[in-house]
């Protein structure tokens, strides 16, 4: 089933596959079982932060799995107050996932008030030529923050991941992303479980019983087909299997214009400008 999920390539020449497991939420013991369930189903892709607090289990599933190391793709992310010593962060996360390296690791927001990420990203550089990340790459930066990092270093972000949904499609960063040679990756793909696309968007029912479809699977197929990284986070196997299985059928371009139309500019999650916790 993992070879059905296709790769995206970054502008480091690495690659990323498309669909992943998104974790937010889930405590060290439920990211276990999840984690394993999904390894087992075929995902090969997980997104975890330090914040989420399920590195340990989220090892754990990775080293019972028995899955090469080389077959799969992790992703953790730097806390805002941990970023003027990345290096120790780094190295905790990777004490609790028990591996060596993480394949892609992140500056998890900008955080503009505190006045550290481009120190940050510096020391991201250093990670990586360390071998304690292969790529390096950014969360919940806006355009001034990606010009910021343009100024300061010529390594561009392998990525930006941000919110991203059919309520919230990010045109104008995304065409930003696209001319920079930044891949985006979608997070709260399916609206973060604070809205319910199925009720704010009844074109997706639709098209949905036209491919015989859930909501869910529609949306997430239509995140693929505009070349976007989506890692849907649930609790529940059955969604697990629902969420993976949308590499056997295709929305027309009528269909994908359908949801394109949907965009309202309707975030449900932190503004960018907003999230400088510590
Ligand atoms: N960089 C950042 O700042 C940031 C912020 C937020 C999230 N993220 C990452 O992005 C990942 C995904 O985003 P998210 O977790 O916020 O939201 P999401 O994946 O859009 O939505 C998760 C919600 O959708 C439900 N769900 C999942 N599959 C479903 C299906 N097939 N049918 C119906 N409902 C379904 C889940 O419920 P159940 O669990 O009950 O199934 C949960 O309530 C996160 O887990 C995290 O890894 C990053």
């Amino acid at each position: 089933m993992a070879l059905l999920v296709p790769e995206i390539m970054l502008n480091d020449g690495t690659s990323i596959p498309q669909l992943g497991l998104g974790t937010y939420r889930l405590d060290d013991d439920i990211a276990y079982r999840v984690a394993s369930e999904a390894l087992e189903l075929g995902y090969r892709h997980i997104d975890t932060a330090t914040i989420y607090k399920n590195e340990r289990g989220i090892g754990k599933a990775i080293r019972e799995s028995g899955i090469p190391r080389d077959d799969l793709y992790i992703t953790t992310k730097l806390w805002n107050g941990d970023q003027p010593h990345a290096r120790d962060a780094i190295s905790s996360s990777l004490d609790r996932l028990g591996l060596e390296h993480v394949d892609l690791y992140l500056i998890h927001w900008p955080a503009p008030e505190r006045g550290t990420y481009v120190q940050a990203w510096h020391s991201l550089h250093e990670l990586r030529d360390a071998g304690l990340t292969t790529s390096i790459g950014v969360s919940n930066f806006l355009t001034e923050h990606l010009d910021v990092l343009a100024g300061v270093a010529d390594t561009v972000p392998v990525l930006n991941q941000v919110e991203l949904h059919p309520l919230l499609q990010q045109k104008e960063l995304r065409g930003e992303h696209v001319a920079r040679g930044i891949a985006t990756e979608s997070w709260g793909p399916l609206g973060h479980g604070s809205v319910d696309l199925a009720v704010e968007a009844p074109i997706l029912g639709i098209i949905a019983a036209a491919h015989d479809k859930s909501v869910a699977q529609v949306v997430l197929r239509w995140h693929v087909q505009e070349g976007l990284i989506v890692f849907p986070k649930t609790s529940h196997k059955e969604r697990l299997i629902e969420n993976l299985s949308i590499f056997d059928f295709e929305l027309s371009d009528t269909e994908m214009d359908g949801i394109r139309g949907l965009d309202r500019d309707h975030r449900v999650g932190t503004h960018p400008l907003d999230g400088n916790w510590d």
